[in-house]
């Protein structure tokens, strides 16, 4: 089946007989149209429609799978009124805005519309080989920029240094930057999301470095815990109990485990270390043409591992005003097992 032909099938299901699609990335992911922020999509059962204005009219041409209509609000609507006439229409209610569906009802009086939730998304879990090459791509990228900047994470520098030389590294390689570069050096460590600052980097401290690369429109993602010099036991601990547990959840990932029981095992090692309230967040995520997409690797996830999730494993610890460790690595399922996409390696402190 064609993915196209896989969303009329789970449209079916929804009880719809068309799609408005509106989210940036279900956009590019239906259509192929890179600047999915100015553009829209509308499946009905006959076609598929990419509608964005005329500043893209090369580009659309260039890189939609599907028909393409340049035109601009509020003329769009009404191209589309035509195709929607009579049917139950849904729309991504996690997305549209509260003004999309005004003017969705204003132009489209006669048809149905109906709230849906993650049509497109689904079908984004699982990546094609083209998707998976371009995760490879950006991850192998990472990995490579990292290796170049490692040697100058070390006491003097500033966070915001390391960010820059990762940034920049990236962007010569011909990638994006896929999202704000975390450098959280010393008692910064301990916010999970804590983006560099102007901090200068001391003997003693553990760096976490977060970062990663988009290629094709498609992320990397990984986590490094660096040493500079020796840090304290109590952190040295620490980063023990976070790398078992990273490394127990890795190699636990496989098709048919529940996302759920991965988080559960890795959080369990935490705890009995002690870390459990430090473990503030979920165990990982999807990657794809967002940062963060399905499946969740979380307790309240009811999604299920199966070949072709590109996910992250991401334990971590972190203790308010002393400092905090994360690991995470980037995973493909594969048809028996796991390979990991991400290939810097995890280091060991210094003795
Ligand atoms: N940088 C956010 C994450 O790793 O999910
Ligand atoms: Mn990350
Ligand atoms: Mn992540």
């Amino acid at each position: 089946m064609t993915q196209l032909e896989q969303l009329r099938a789970a449209m079916g299901q929804a009880g719809v007989d068309a799609l408005w699609v509106s989210d940036p990335a279900n956009v590019r992911a239906v259509s192929g149209f890179s600047s999915g922020k100015d553009g829209k999509v509308l499946v009905t059962p006959e076609g598929a429609v990419l509608y964005t204005d005329g500043r893209y009219t090369v580009q659309a041409g260039e890189e939609s799978r599907i028909e393409q209509h340049i035109a601009r609000p509020p003329e769009t609507y009404q191209d589309a009124a035509e195709r929607v006439r009579g049917a139950r229409v849904g729309f991504e209610a996690e997305h549209l805005t509260v003004a999309g569906l005004e003017a969705l009802r204003e132009h489209w009086g006669e048809a149905d519309l109906v709230p849906t939730r993650g049509l497109v998304e689904r079908l984004r879990l699982l990546k094609t080989p083209e998707e998976v090459e371009a995760i490879r791509e950006a991850q192998a990228l990472a990995d490579r920029v990292f290796a170049g900047v490692r040697p100058m994470i070390r006491a003097g520098v500033r966070e915001l240094d390391v960010a820059l030389e990762l940034e920049t590294g990236l962007r010569r390689a011909g990638a994006e930057v896929g999202f704000n570069v975390i450098v959280a050096s010393g008692p910064r460590g301990a916010m999970p999301h804590g983006v560099a600052s102007e901090r200068v980097i001391e003997e003693g401290d553990l760096v976490t470095v977060d970062f990663g690369a988009r290629v094709r429109g498609y992320h990397s993602d990984m986590t490094r815990t660096v040493a500079v010099g020796r840090p304290s036991d109590e952190m040295r601990r620490v980063y023990g109990a976070v790398l078992e547990a990273e490394e127990a959840a890795v190699a636990a990932v496989k098709p048919g485990v529940r996302a759920a029981d991965l988080d559960a095992l890795a959080r369990g090692i935490l705890e009995r270390h002690g870390l459990a309230e430090a473990f503030a967040h979920s165990l990982g995520h999807g990657v794809g043409l967002n940062i963060h997409e399905g499946p969740g690797l979380r307790a309240a996830s009811e999604d299920v591992l199966a070949p072709g999730m590109v996910i992250t494993v991401e334990p971590g610890a972190y203790l308010p005003g002393v400092g905090g460790v994360r690991i995470e690595d980037l995973v493909l399922v594969t048809q028996d097992g796991y390979e990991v996409l991400s290939h810097t390696p995890r280091e060991a402190l210094p003795g």
